[in-house]
């Protein structure tokens, strides 16, 4: 019989519960995950306790809270706490999203707050995003227009910049492609995965870009783009409410209508 045996450090273990603060008015635990690959330890999850009557609304709040007041070797990616720079993607509650958007008040009962998953982890809740960043770099996400125009400025009709309306918005917050099955297990071999096929979709989307058919040609290919099977996790765990699994339709079409 064959034996299945995951690699010895995979097991997460309990980890240190820090005491709740003398006194709190409204108690709450947080799971929080922790990892150090140079330890040569096995991850862990640490449990910390905030009073959230003194503590701002959002998950980031908290975090901020916990690595300013209880352990500052925890480590995490944040910068702008307005859900516009995409670095505070996490799997919190089960789900993939931004902590400085998430209200704690939607969450009931212990907050757990785990990295992106599917990713190396560097340490704690920071993923490895060397992958999907390589992949963001192939699709080439820049105009590409050799055509002169007068005054070098490359204008748009108000009809033709709609199309990139649910495109542009996208922060590279990789919430979707860390969601995306597929991308679990064909990440690795060439699916470019929903992030990165919504952004070359805005591309080709652009009417001002002269290279549609190279990027067409570039994604026409059964890992890079036919791994997507239409599951739509990308779609419902987007923190921005934009539509990956659409914008990969979109591609498909255009491969389709080149055909004909
Ligand atoms: S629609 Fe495609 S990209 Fe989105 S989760 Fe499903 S397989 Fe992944
Ligand atoms: S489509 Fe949404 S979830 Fe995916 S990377 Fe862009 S903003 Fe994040
Ligand atoms: S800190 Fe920038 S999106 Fe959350």
């Amino acid at each position: 019989m064959v034996e299945f045996m995951l690699p010895a450090n995979s097991r997460v273990t309990r980890g240190k519960e820090w005491p709740k603060p003398e006194g709190a008015k409204d108690p709450r635990r947080f799971n929080v995950y922790r990892f150090d690959p140079d330890s040569g330890e096995n991850p862990r999850v640490d449990i910390f306790w905030l009073d959230l009557a003194d503590c701002g609304q959002m998950v980031l709040d908290a975090l901020n809270k916990i690595k300013n007041e209880i352990d500052s070797t925890l480590t995490f990616r944040r910068s702008c706490r307005e859900g516009v720079c995409g670095s505070c993607a996490f799997n919190i509650d089960g789900t993939n999203t931004l902590a400085c958007t998430k209200p704690l008040a939607d969450i009931r009962g212990a907050v757990n707050i785990y990295p992106l998953p599917h990713l190396p982890v560097v340490k704690d809740l920071v993923p490895d995003l060397s992958i999907p960043y390589a992949q963001y770099a192939f699709i080439r996400p820049w105009l590409q227009a050799e055509t002169p125009v007068p005054g070098g400025e490359r204008l748009q009709s108000p009809e033709e910049r709609v199309h990139l309306n649910g495109l542009w918005e996208c922060i590279l917050c990789f919430c979707c492609q860390t969601s995306c099955p597929s991308y679990w297990w064909n990440g690795e071999n060439g699916y470019l995965g929903p992030a990165v096929l919504l952004q070359a979709y805005r591309w080709i989307a652009d009417t001002r870009d002269e290279a549609t058919g190279q990027r067409l040609d570039d994604l026409d290919d059964p890992f890079r783009l036919y791994r997507c099977h239409t599951i739509m996790n990308c779609t419902n765990t987007c923190p921005k409410g934009l539509n990956p699994g659409e914008a990969i339709a979109e591609i498909k079409t255009a491969l389709v209508r080149r055909q004909r």
